[in-house]
Parts: structure tokens; sequence; C-alpha cells
């Protein structure tokens, strides 16, 4: 079939070319003499309107174009009198391909909430709003691989089955084939996990990380982008027990690189999606008046702020305003935390960093103060945590003595301390957030909203 898409038709076709669009119908509307179908095929946000002479269509066949139908049309493409159309399509011939009853199609044209089209997470993706976020996240994606490639990063895949727990939070999904009825016990009563699949105990990953070090201590800088896994008990609109992480990993780079590194990706993100989206982003901005195409431009230009976590827990105990949870050296911010950092204080992205050593991954590598890790996070207005990242503790000795005050086991790790045995160099990276960056950059407000099929505690459509 010669189809033509509709993003294609609307931009470049000319009066009076014959052509073919396929799409569902968007809405219909009956006169006596003709009858005008709205149609859209997911290439773009907008529509294409179809005039039917009604005198040359089956009367049974117009009545089943109704809301929703799947059909393909062949038409004069003509200059459109309507307001907001530049071109419509003359309709020559066409045909059904399913019809969809108009009593029960679950999207009428009225606007439905957002949770209700969660529930109908398989019809969604033909809403607008649903149209627009999966078509950015498409082109977020796409930017993603040209700002590595182009900067010569290495696409390294990593597993998705994997033995370690990266973060080391037991965050963990169990991997196994194992009669979940009648596991086999060893000795100690425990899950003898050496009779599993593998041998050993696996789960999904967490995080490329570990398995990316490996990957740019040969090839020098490197990225991943795939799925990870979360069990966390969060019900929040950051979280998502399945989601993609996008993470670079750079050899011979430390902190600041990496702090440099991030803030020139964001910024690009900012860039691709006002290169690729803007009619998409346009109708967000007016739906929901989350986002603002005047401010992602001004984002991607920006320099972000840079503090220190030290630093950033002076700011927060100067507040005017108070806090649920209590700001004291040593704990972790919490997302209001961030959020009056980012949204009150600096009113645009701040990196945070040099962390306490207590709260953070083993991996980082201790500052000379003895008591801070060179850790960064970069949080963004609205969103709060948006990557997570460190210079790696590249010294064999110290690296030892952090795994075995956080109880991590070095004997799985053994592959891990290797990097630090043989041609060891200073090495930086960060994890960023797929699905929150979609978030950020659509303003949608939860994160079930930017992934089509999102997995969350008790949530599993299909
Ligand atoms: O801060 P995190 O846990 O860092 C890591 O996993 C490191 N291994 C990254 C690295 O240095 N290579 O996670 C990184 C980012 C967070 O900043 C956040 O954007 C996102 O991953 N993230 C989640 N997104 C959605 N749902 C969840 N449950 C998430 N947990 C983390
Ligand atoms: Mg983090």
């Amino acid at each position: 079939m010669q189809r033509v898409r509709i993003a294609k038709v609307l931009e470049a076709s000319k009066p009076g070319e014959v052509i073919t669009v396929c799409g569902w119908v968007r809405s219909k509307r009956e006169g006596k003499a003709f009858a005008f179908l709205v149609l859209g095929d997911g290439s773009t946000q907008e529509t294409l309107q179809v005039i039917i002479d009604a005198g040359t269509q089956p009367a049974e066949l117009l009545s089943q174009c109704s809301t929703g139908a799947a059909l393909t049309v062949t038409g004069t493409v003509s200059s459109s009198p309507g307001k907001g159309q530049s071109v419509e399509l003359q309709a020559k011939s066409m045909k059904l391909f399913g019809g969809a009853d108009a009593e029960t199609y679950p999207l009428q044209k009225k606007g439905h909430t957002l949770e209700f089209l969660r529930e109908i997470a398989h019809l969604r993706p033909r809403s607008n709003t649903f149209g627009a976020v999966f078509r950015i996240r498409n082109a977020l994606a796409a930017a993603v691989h040209e700002f590595f490639q182009g900067k010569g990063f290495i696409w390294a895949h990593t597993p998705i089955i994997t033995a370690n727990d990266c973060e080391g939070a037991g965050e963990l999904f169990t991997v196994t084939t194992l009669d979940l009825k009648h596991p086999p016990l060893n000795e100690h009563g425990q899950i003898d996990f050496k009779q599993d699949f593998f041998g050993k105990q696996t789960h999904l990953a967490v995080s490329g990380q570990l398995e990316g070090e490996f990957m740019a201590m040969a090839l020098g800088d490197i990225y991943t982008f795939g799925p990870t896994f979360r069990a966390e008990n969060s019900n929040t609109t950051r979280h998502l027990a399945e989601f993609w992480m996008i993470e670079p990993e750079m050899a011979f780079a430390d902190l600041a690189d990496d702090a440099d590194l991030a803030e020139e990706f964001l910024r690009a993100m900012c860039a691709a999606v006002l290169k690729h989206c803007v009619k998409d982003l346009e109708f967000l901005e007016k739906q929901y008046k989350t986002i603002s195409i005047a401010e992602i431009g001004v984002l991607a230009e920006a320099k972000f702020a840079r503090l220190t976590y030290t630093e950033a827990v002076k700011e927060l105990e100067r507040a005017k305003q108070s806090f649920e949870f209590p700001v004291a050296w040593g704990k972790d911010l919490q997302s209001e935390h961030e959020r009056y950092l980012t949204d009150t204080v600096f009113k645009k992205p701040v990196i945070v960093t040099d962390y306490p050593e207590q709260i953070k991954a083993f991996y980082m590598r201790l500052n000379d103060d003895g008591r801070t890790v060179a850790a960064m996070d970069v949080l963004a207005p609205r969103i709060g945590e948006i990557i997570g990242g460190s210079q790696r503790e590249e010294r064999l000795d110290l690296l030892q003595q952090r795994m075995a005050k956080m109880d991590v086991p070095a004997a799985d790790l053994q592959w891990y301390l290797d990097l630090r045995r043989y041609g060891s160099a200073p090495h930086a990276g960060f994890g960023l957030g797929f699905e929150r960056l979609v978030q950020y950059l659509t303003g949608m407000g939860n994160i079930r909203d930017v992934i089509a099929c999102p997995r969350a505690p008790q949530l599993v459509a299909f």
C-alpha cells in the first residue's frame, strides 16, 4: 500500500496531488450531501479532514466510519478553507478495515481524565495527550543516541539478568526457575540456588553501571540505554518498578567532568525536543500548563547551579519554610528539600555534589576529607532527582575497605576489584532515569503516564 503519513501530507502535499492515507477516525460529521471525517494516524498531533461526497459511497459504509474505526482513503489534496489546517482530502475511494462500536468505544471526543486513560493503557496512545508523550519519548530516545554517538561514546549492552546488586539497596526481583511450591533447601534451611537455572541466585538488573565500568575500562567512553528493575515499594508519581536508564561511563574522568557531561546532555535533550516536537509541546503546554516552550528554550542554554551537599544543608537550614523531614548533615535529602533548592532557591536545575559517604553506594570515591564521597545528584525543577552519578573509587585498598564497611560481599565482586588491580584509572559516570526526563520535558505529573505499560506495586495491567 502506497500510504502517505499524515505528518508528511501536511508538510509537503500540494493541492491536486492524489494520495492514499490510512488512519483512525477521530470524529465524524454528516451533512446531507457530504460527510466529514477527521483522521489521525499517530505520525503527528495534527489530523487530516477527509471530505466524502455522500453520493459516491454506500450509506452503510459511511455509517460504519464512526470514531475509532480504521480505514484507508485515496483522494485528491485540496487547500482547506477551514481554520487550523492547510489542506484536506477529497475522497475518491475508501475502504474500511475495522469498525468500532460507537456505543462502547472508550475514547470519545470529549476529554478524558488521565486516571481514566491509565485504565485503558492499550487504547490511550490514540489520545492526543499520549500520542504527544510517546512521540516526544521517541524523539528523546533518538536524541540520546545522537548525543553520545556524536561525542564518540560506544553503546554498551549490559545484562538484564545479573548476579550482583549494584546499588546495594536490596530492591531486587529474583529470576528463578525453581519450583516455588517446593524449592530445594540447603543444609541451613535456605533456598538452594545452586540448583537454580544459573547455579546461583540471580536478579533483574537495577543498573548496568558495574558492567558499564569494565566496558569503559577498555573502550574509554561508553553509555548504556536499557530497562532496569527495582522492587522498591514506592507508590509515588516518580517511581516505577521497570524503567529505562541511560548510564554513561567515562575513563580518565573525574566528578567535575561528570557534572559537565550531565549538564551538556540535559541541555541537548531540551534542544532536541524543541527541534523535533514543537507541535506536541504546544499541545501539552496549552492542555496542562505544566511546561512552557519558552522555559525549555531558556533551559537549553542554562548553566546549572552547583553546590556541595554541605552547602545545600546550610541553605536548607536557612529556609524560611518548614519541612516535614528534618534537615541535618548526614541525612539524605528528601524530595521536599530537593524541590526547595530547584523551585524556590535557584529556579533551575541544581547539581549537588560530595554527599556523606554513609548515605551513598559502595563504589563512590572517598574524598580527601574522609567523610564525603565524589557523588553528584542533578535535581530538576518539579521532578527532583533526575540524575545520580559519581566518580568511582579506583584505589583497590580504599574500595576494599569501603566494601567491608558496607557489608558488600567481596567474593562476588572479584571481577570488579580486578578493574582496580589491572590498569586502574580514574573514571566517572551517571545514571539518568529516562522516564523522569520524559516527565520533565512533557510536564506529565505522573511517571506512569510517560511509559506505555507502567509497572509499579500492585500494577501490571497486562
Ligand atoms: O541514583 P540511582 O540509583 O543511580 C544508579 O543507579 C547508578 N548506578 C547510576 C550510575 O552512576 N551509573 O539511579 C539513577 C537515576 C535516578 O537519578 C532516577 O532518575 C532514576 O535513575 N531512577 C528511577 N526512575 C524511575 N523509577 C525508579 N524507581 C527509579 N529509581 C531511580
Ligand atoms: Mg540516586
